[in-house]
């Protein structure tokens, strides 16, 4: 086990056998080194910055109706919300004097927004707050629409893949959604030249360890700039939900092994860590993270926006509380600073 955790630092890579190993049989002991690593990893190219995004989830309507998702189209029990430009923009300059620069803008796949929309507010935001970074999360667009979307001014973008296994995808959306739409996708992002995340679910049903080895040697090989990955959580209105949620222990031992495996990666520190266990935040910037986005979405619809049940928005979570998420970083030996927070390779 030492030995392969060595080889993963030196190398950068591992076989599919090793990486089964890996995490097949892993300990306390195994998590202590790779982390140990990881952190190594990770000083080398962003010391111990954590980067900040303010989080604007900006619609929680949505077409689709992924099995796993509380804002699926089927999921009658939500209330719907839409913000506003103006709604946007105002989450953008509060965010601003609270010391973001990148403004992250998520949302269901809402037909609402006209691609032309969205670029108004990119745009707009960019020429409000030139030395700002936008991220879309705003699911399978064509390549046409990303494009006109970077043009605009959209640096980054953030698509999970969800699963590398095509028969693993199929058992977690329905037929309209296929793995190789999404594939397309994120190779449209990268060739247009966005920073690029990809990402997926630990614990989602069906998941094996197999399926997580196939995640992890298709993020090595894509080399996404951006890798969000949170424990499962099921949400009551959905098919999924009676499913057991995810552990906290995995997650922060496969962010180690991403981070091992594309040591200049940015990786969230995400909600759903946070939401399982507490301090889940914390544990993940100590495997390897470097990421935290705090929700800045107008507080009347943060709990609006439930895509899993339990979801934080307060303390650490939410924007406006940055003091306390910088407090809860320096306790633990890292620093959140006011920056863009780009790709290394990429400022
Ligand atoms: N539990 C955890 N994560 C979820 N997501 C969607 N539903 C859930 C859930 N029930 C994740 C998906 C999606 C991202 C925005 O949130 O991976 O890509």
């Amino acid at each position: 086990m030492i030995d392969l955790i060595r080889k993963l630092f030196t190398d950068n890579s591992l076989s599919h056998e090793e990486l089964v190993h890996l995490i097949d049989n892993r300990s306390e002991e195994s998590a202590k080194l790779l982390f140990r690593y990881a952190d190594e990893a990770r000083r080398t190219y962003y010391g111990n910055s954590v980067f900040i995004r303010g989080l604007i989830e900006f619609t929680n309507y949505c077409k689709n109706d992924c099995y796993y998702c509380g804002i699926r189209r089927s999921n009658r029990n939500i209330c719907r919300y839409r913000l506003t430009k103006e709604d946007i923009l105002n989450c953008c300059k509060e965010g601003y004097d609270l010391g973001y620069r990148t403004f992250v803008l998520q949302g269901g796949e809402d037909p609402h927004y006209s691609a032309s929309f969205i670029s108004d507010i990119v745009y707009s935001i960019k020429s409000e707050h030139p030395d700002c970074a936008v991220t879309l999360s705003f699911g399978e667009h064509g390549h046409d629409v990303y494009l006109e979307w970077f043009k605009a001014g959209a640096d980054r973008y953030l698509l999970r893949h969800e699963t590398a296994d095509k028969t693993h995808y199929s058992l977690l959306h329905p037929d309209k959604m296929t793995f190789d739409n999404r594939m397309r996708c994120l190779h449209s992002l990268k060739e247009i030249g966005y920073q690029t995340g990809c990402g997926f679910m630990v614990g989602s049903p069906f998941q094996t360890t197999q399926h997580i080895v196939k995640d992890l040697l298709f993020i090595k090989d894509f080399k996404p700039e951006m890798v969000g990955i949170g424990p499962f959580i099921p949400q009551k209105d959905t098919p999924f939900g009676n499913r057991t949620a995810g552990t906290a222990e995995l997650t922060v031992y496969l962010i180690a092994i991403i981070r091992l495996l594309l040591p200049t990666a940015l990786i969230p520190s995400t909600t759903a860590l946070g939401s399982v266990q507490k301090n889940g935040r914390e544990l993940g910037i100590l495997a390897g993270a470097n990421v935290c986005m705090p929700n800045l979405s107008p507080s009347h619809v943060r709990a609006d926006y439930a895509i899993y049940d339990n979801k934080l928005s307060v303390g650490g979570e939410s924007a406006q509380n940055l003091k306390a998420l910088s407090e809860q970083m320096k306790n633990i030996g890292f620093e959140t600073v006011i920056d863009r927070g780009d790709h290394i390779e990429r400022k």
